[in-house]
């Protein structure tokens, strides 16, 4: 029986800020940030979206697609929580208009936690076929104001219906397994922004690459050549591309430029103009590669998901046959080019700005004219409205 990705879908912000703005306001030349970085421009949240706003978007064109028969589970990864207690995915399911008769859960481990909820997912289909589980990946990038992670701040959710028969991507065993315990980027509860050691988090995340794949041979994997591309967690695009290299350099591979382009090349489209969306890159990853690659049918595709501190996971998934009649490359580009440009005292002002934390009633200013909106605050209550 084959297990994998049914549907896929993500959204992004209502606004977005172009590097161009940024070097203007850091004295940067743009070089760094379109090739040394390569990225072009970070989504934005609007005072009323968040991660959930964002994941019920997502989500809604899957539901509308398949309906809510089959899912029982939900499960949504974050590391931009907005409750310590309460699940974010209880939200979205409420939005969704999902049935009582389900499973709601969140799940963290920075940028990996969405990986460990597609696997998760996979095994409770296994244990049921008949059922489906939504699998959500919502995240706010932050970084300090003038710190150099802020260039490659993002946001954006992607939805996953994981079930049997898949009609985009047959999830393949094994998976290639790595956990180290390292401070290369982390957020402490009382922090709203994240802390990194950038130059340490490249060289974890290199390590993590190539931890994973050495457990990924050993349990049996494909061979390297075997791969038509590999979706890289994009902290920025760039780093897909070092993270390449070494794996190519490690398995004594020609780092021939090339083809590391062929390899990598259809995958960065989404995320070099939405920024790190954390748990959701990797699947934005994907959802390029699908969306602008010419035929990809059963193609074996490499996915290497990365999350600080650190968890990494090498997997494999094939292309199934009739996947390009499911892909909603429209509505993906659509995401990305309805964003309206903002200056960066706009972005400046909402990265500054904070929810009240005194309990009373406070209207949300409504700016975002996406499907869900963060209508307002009140007795400590986030109260969410759908359009
Ligand atoms: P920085 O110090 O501002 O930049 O920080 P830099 O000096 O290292 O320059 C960046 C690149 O631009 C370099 O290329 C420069 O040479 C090049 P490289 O040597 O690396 O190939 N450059 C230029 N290129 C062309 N024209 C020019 C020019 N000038 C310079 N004019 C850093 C960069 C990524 C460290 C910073 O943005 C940062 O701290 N980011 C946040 C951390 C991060 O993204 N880490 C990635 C790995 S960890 C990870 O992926 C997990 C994460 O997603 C979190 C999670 O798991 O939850 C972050």
């Amino acid at each position: 029986m084959h297990v994998g990705i049914h549907d896929l879908s993500f959204a992004t912000t209502e606004f977005v800020l172009p590097h161009t703005a940024l070097a203007e306001h850091t004295g940067a030349d743009i070089g760094k940030y379109h090739l040394g970085i390569g990225q072009r421009a970070m989504s934005v949240p609007a005072a009323d979206e968040d991660i959930v706003t964002m994941a019920a978007a997502a989500a809604a064109p899957i539901i509308a697609r398949w309906g809510v028969e089959k899912i029982r589970t939900v499960v949504l990864a974050t590391e931009s929580s907005i409750d310590q207690a309460k699940a974010a995915g209880v939200y979205v399911h409420s939005l969704l208009g999902l049935p009582s008769s389900t499973r709601v859960v969140e799940v963290k481990q920075a940028c990996y936690a969405a990986t460990a909820a597609l696997q998760f997912a996979i095994g409770l289909v296994h244990r049921d076929p008949d059922q489906r589980v939504l699998v959500i990946a919502s995240d706010v990038s932050r970084y300090e104001l003038d710190s150099p992670g802020e260039a490659t701040q993002g946001a954006a959710a992607a939805a996953m219906l994981v079930g049997a028969d898949p009609a985009l991507v047959r999830v393949e065993n094994p998976a290639g397994l790595f956990t180290a315990d390292v401070m290369d980027f982390w957020r402490p509860n009382y922090l709203t922004t994240a802390l990194v050691a950038g130059q340490e988090s490249i060289t974890a995340y290199l390590q993590a690459v190539e931890g994973s794949w050495k457990d990924y041979t050993e349990q049996g994997g494909r061979r390297l050549t075997d791969f038509r591309a590999f979706c890289y967690h994009q902290p920025f695009t760039k780093m897909a591309y070092k993270a390449h290299r070494h794996l190519l350099r490690f398995t004594g591979a020609d780092a021939d430029e090339p083809q590391v382009t062929a390899a990598l090349g259809l995958t960065t489209a989404y995320n070099e103009v939405v920024g790190n969306s954390y748990t959701a890159s990797v699947y934005l990853a994907l959802a390029s590669l699908l969306d602008h690659a010419d035929d990809l049918t059963d193609a074996p595709v490499a996915l290497i998901s990365y999350g600080s501190g650190s968890v990494a996971e090498f997997f494999a998934g094939t292309v199934a046959p009739g996947y390009r009649d499911h892909l909603r490359t429209t509505a993906h580009q659509t995401a990305v080019t309805r964003r309206k440009p903002i200056s960066y005292d706009t972005y400046r002002a909402l990265h500054s700005t904070t929810l009240p934390t005194d309990g009373g009633h406070h209207p949300v200013p409504e700016q975002t004219t996406g499907p869900y909106r963060l209508a307002a605050l009140s007795d400590h209550k986030r109260i969410y409205e759908p359009r």
